[in-house]
């Protein structure tokens, strides 16, 4: 069957999406971070489904989605600082790893933790408040490969596997949320994402420094694969080293690197200098770029804001 699309000026778009709920297999949605593969958290059938389609392995576990003012402590413990966070940053690009509470092991792959978020983007919101119930949503993108932040860009990856799509247009932020677990008065962040640290500081958050393993949340080092070499360069003359014409030179914003590139590909996310257009094109851009050249040279750009969670994906499409 092809994949059904729809968009949030059909008529009935929302029925039709409940009622594939209901037939136990997941939608496509739009976040404002990355497309999400959704399935009620009720249908043990549909969350199955999402492990099938993405090929992900059993043992990593699903981000909860809500809304933020839903009663959350029927699923988990939270906690003031939590509270805190929720007050000031949903609905938003913000999941927060809690104890759970009556969550089942297929979401939490059997772990005693859930990782709750409550989406922004009005389309999910118009589901969820459709479904009433929450629904989990990894990125919709086949493990270990790109994520993606267009309808179309989910199409070339996950293709007739879907039943149905609702097309959002591009996601506004292009990286998915920052994950944080509270530990003590300090919050950890576990995964870089869409809300920085420095978004954190802004409100007098004070940061642990993370103890982060393979087995955090989305910290797999092989993660974002493109289907050719991506080298990610700390180095600017590295960077320019090789001078083969089917390479694409990569840079995130326009002000990393002043070299020039006499008949060379070079390609920049953000020409004015800006870590939010740069992350929302990050996803699709590689997705081209893999079909048009033979290698991908990125240069890492700073480490701050934004700029943190596009070098961890650059860093981790890197790993082969
Ligand atoms: O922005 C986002 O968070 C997107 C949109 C679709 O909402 N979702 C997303 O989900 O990025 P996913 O599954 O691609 O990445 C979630 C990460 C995974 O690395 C998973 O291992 C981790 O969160 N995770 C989820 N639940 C967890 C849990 N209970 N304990 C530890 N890690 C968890
Ligand atoms: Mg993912």
């Amino acid at each position: 069957m092809p994949t059904l699309l729809l968009s949030p000026n059909d008529q009935m778009w929302v029925n039709k999406v409940i009622d594939i709920f209901n037939s136990h297999e997941p939608v496509v949605l739009p976040t404002e971070t990355v497309y999400g593969l959704a399935a009620p958290v009720s249908s043990d059938v549909a969350v199955a489904r999402i492990y099938e389609i993405k090929e992900r392995p059993t043992f990593n576990p699903l981000i909860m989605h809500v809304k933020e003012e839903w009663d959350l402590s029927q699923w988990a413990e939270i906690g003031d600082v939590e509270k805190k966070l929720i007050s000031l940053f949903w609905p938003g690009p913000l999941s927060l790893l809690l104890k759970k509470k009556g969550v089942s092991d297929l979401v939490t792959a059997g772990s005693k933790k859930v990782v709750l978020r409550a989406p922004a983007h009005p389309v999910f919101r118009e589901v969820l408040d459709a479904w009433g119930a929450p629904l989990v949503a990894p990125s919709a993108n086949s493990s270990t490969k790109l994520s993606a932040t267009t309808a179309a860009g989910v199409l070339a990856d996950l293709g007739e596997k879907i039943v149905a799509i609702v097309d959002g247009g591009t996601c506004e932020w292009g990286v998915e949320s920052t994950i944080v677990e509270v530990v003590g008065d300090k919050v950890s962040i576990l995964r870089e994402g869409a809300i920085s640290k420095e978004d954190l500081e802004k409100h007098g958050f004070s940061l642990s420094v993370s103890t982060k393993t393979e087995s955090t949340p989305g910290s797999q080092l092989k993660h974002y694969t493109p289907s050719v070499p991506l080298y990610f360069f700390e180095n600017e003359a590295d960077w320019a080293s090789s001078s083969s014409k089917s390479s694409l030179y990569l840079k995130v914003l326009s002000s990393d690197s002043s070299l020039s590139f006499e008949g060379r590909n070079i390609e920049t996310l953000s020409q004015s200098n800006n870590y939010k257009e740069a992350a929302s094109k990050l996803f699709e851009f590689l997705r081209t770029a893999q079909a048009q050249y033979t290698e991908i040279r990125v240069l890492k750009t700073q480490d701050v804001s934004l700029g943190r969670a596009i070098n961890d994906r650059l860093l981790r499409a890197s790993q082969r």
